[in-house]
């Protein structure tokens, strides 16, 4: 590591750069480190210090069974969400990203936290193997555009084996 440990400064406005500083950024915090609640940690911290207008960055990590609550930054949030529950469970079932606009309007969706109005979520899965969801919700509805989506997966791709611990 360079310098700093924490001295990521993010400047860009245009979604499509920021995103790529994130991936940048978290693909240099989680170099070298095998550990994966540790990487989850700090990427949770870099997503919530980097994009505007989010309430909630986290993970949740598949445990064989359900959806566990794992690092975040936001309020206190659920511990246990089954597959066929919620946001979170629509992407880790599917193993697909799921943008919600309103999750007002999304059947199933669980409010951990009332001010939540969006989702983006976006599953991991190393080597066939479900290994859980990167969450990020915001209070404004429509936040996520595809862009952030691809940029999700994109940061998600990049350091997916240092998300796992087993691989
Ligand atoms: N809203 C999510 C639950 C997780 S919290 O937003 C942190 C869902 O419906 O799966």
């Amino acid at each position: 590591m360079i310098g700093v440990m924490n001295s990521f400064d993010f400047v860009a406005t245009d979604p499509a750069i920021l995103w790529a500083e994130i991936v940048d950024a978290a693909d240099a915090i989680t170099a070298g480190e095998a550990d994966a609640i540790a990487n989850m940690a700090n990427v949770a911290a870099l997503i919530w210090q980097a994009l505007p207008d989010i309430n909630w960055a986290g993970f949740y990590r598949f445990d064989g069974r359900e959806l566990v609550l794992g690092p975040f930054q936001g309020k206190s949030a659920c511990i246990r969400i089954a597959l066929d529950r919620g946001v979170c469970g629509a992407a880790a079932r599917t193993r697909t990203t799921q943008v919600v606009e309103d999750v007002h309007a999304f059947a199933g969706h669980i409010a951990c936290d009332a001010a939540s109005r969006s989702e983006l979520v976006v599953p991991i899965v190393v080597k066939d193997r479900l290994i859980g969801v990167l969450d990020l919700d915001s209070p404004t509805p429509g936040r996520f555009s595809a862009i952030d989506a691809v940029g999700a997966e994109t940061l998600v791709t990049r350091i997916t084996d240092r998300l796992s611990s087993h691989s």
